[in-house]
């Protein structure tokens, strides 16, 4: 296993489109594995695959308080999502910024797990949130795209204070 860079935000590749997994093999299930330790030694919540570089459509999720529940989502697919609500968030490649993004409070989810098994789940709550959240960044989607835009400004300028600072 490996621990990965994570890609901050300014890096390109986090707006670039991915590649659905064409199939789950020996170095899909490296990756993943390479994924949740990173995302555990962030330490965060979930990861999607083009924070590390890499532009295919799969993400890895764990919102267990005892971090022994990892979900890996091969090609995820939102099928549905009822009850808009709001609520703060932050990400991994936006280290120190949290904001109030509005999104589902539950969704219903597709995926392919690592036995290539296709899966069909209902998320809520903190689940529901980190699902959208990851599978936004597989469509290039960043959590600041939903801020108005004088809160996305201050943003990008809080990120430019931070890289001049040498903390970004
Ligand atoms: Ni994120």
């Amino acid at each position: 296993m490996a621990k990965l860079e994570i890609k901050k935000y300014g890096d390109s590749v986090l707006r670039k489109k991915t590649n659905p997994v064409a199939q789950i093999n020996g170095d899909i299930k490296q990756l993943a594995a390479d994924m949740l330790e990173t995302m555990y030694g962030a330490p965060g919540v979930g990861l999607a695959a083009p924070q590390i570089g890499v532009s295919l459509r799969m993400c890895v999720i764990d919102v267990s308080p005892d971090k022994k529940n990892p979900i890996v989502m091969v090609n995820p697919e939102i099928i549905s999502g009822e009850n808009k609500i709001t609520a703060e968030e932050g990400c991994l490649s936006f280290p120190g910024i949290y904001e109030s993004v509005k999104r589902f409070e539950k969704v219903e989810v597709s995926y392919t797990d690592l036995d290539d098994k296709t899966k069909k789940i209902k998320a809520e709550g903190f689940l529901a949130k980190a699902v959208q959240h990851e599978i936004d960044h597989l469509d290039s989607k960043l959590f600041i795209d939903y801020l108005p835009d004088w809160k996305r400004k201050s943003v990008e300028k809080e990120v430019k204070r931070k890289k001049k600072a040498g903390q970004w």
